[in-house]
């Protein structure tokens, strides 16, 4: 299987590369499974609703309801799709958890990990894409359309979950490709299909387990 996450800030830039990734994996003959958290599946459309424009939630209540729309995703979508082989690229995973809820919000990152852990069953990506963006040029991004309640959230929420991203990715750096959101799409999605092509002659040559 090669599970690949795509992680970042509002307004990153993450659909545009997920999407380039899933036409060049495509063009090379892959079969490709697009998808998202929150809201990946039916019940997880739900859920995002009323996560993100519903009222007010206390934030361990947001931990759960984050957790458990990656549970029924991971269940529903990811592992099905992988066991027959599919590539799967998800819009975000467990580290947008530690990095909203346990560095954006007063949660300890670990428990938010440990809660995430659970629900996936264990399942870590074999790479995790970091689109590193500053919390202004991610607001610049989302000037045109109307901001959910993460997004409107303040510049020092965003900042510190940017913190939080990029601790995870140094902490693993070999299975993180970190990439400055700032730079041209067509350049990112160049560096993204490099790695990927690497990581699936590892796949291909049976050093899957090799995570370097
Ligand atoms: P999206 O707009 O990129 O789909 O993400 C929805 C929002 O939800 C975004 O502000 C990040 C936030 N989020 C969390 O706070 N925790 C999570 O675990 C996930 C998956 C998303």
């Amino acid at each position: 299987m090669v599970f690949i996450a795509f992680e970042g800030g509002d307004g990153a830039g993450k659909s545009t590369q997920v999407a380039a990734l899933a036409r060049w994996l495509r063009a090379r003959g892959r079969e490709v499974v697009v998808t998202r958290e929150p809201g990946g599946t039916e019940l997880g459309v739900r859920i995002r609703e009323l996560l993100l424009h519903g009222g007010e939630v206390a934030p361990r209540a947001e931990a759960l309801l984050f957790a458990a729309d990656r549970a029924q995703h991971v269940a529903a979508v990811v592992r099905p799709a992988s066991e027959r082989g599919a590539v799967v690229l998800t819009d975000r995973y467990v580290d947008s958890s530690i990095a909203y809820q346990g560095a954006g919000r007063d949660l300890r990152a670990a428990e938010v990990a440990q809660l995430s852990a659970w629900a996936t069953g264990g399942l870590v990506p074999d790479l995790t894409v970091l689109l590193d963006v500053t919390p202004e040029t991610g607001r610049a991004r989302r000037h045109d359309r109307a901001e959910d309640r993460m997004e409107t959230e303040a510049a020092e929420f965003h900042a510190r979950v940017r913190a939080g991203f990029l601790g995870l990715a140094q902490a693993e750096p070999s299975r993180y490709l970190v990439l400055d959101a700032a730079e041209p799409p067509e350049a990112l999605a160049e560096a993204v299909a490099t790695r990927v092509a690497r990581l699936l002659d590892d796949a291909t040559n049976g050093e899957g387990g090799d995570r370097g």
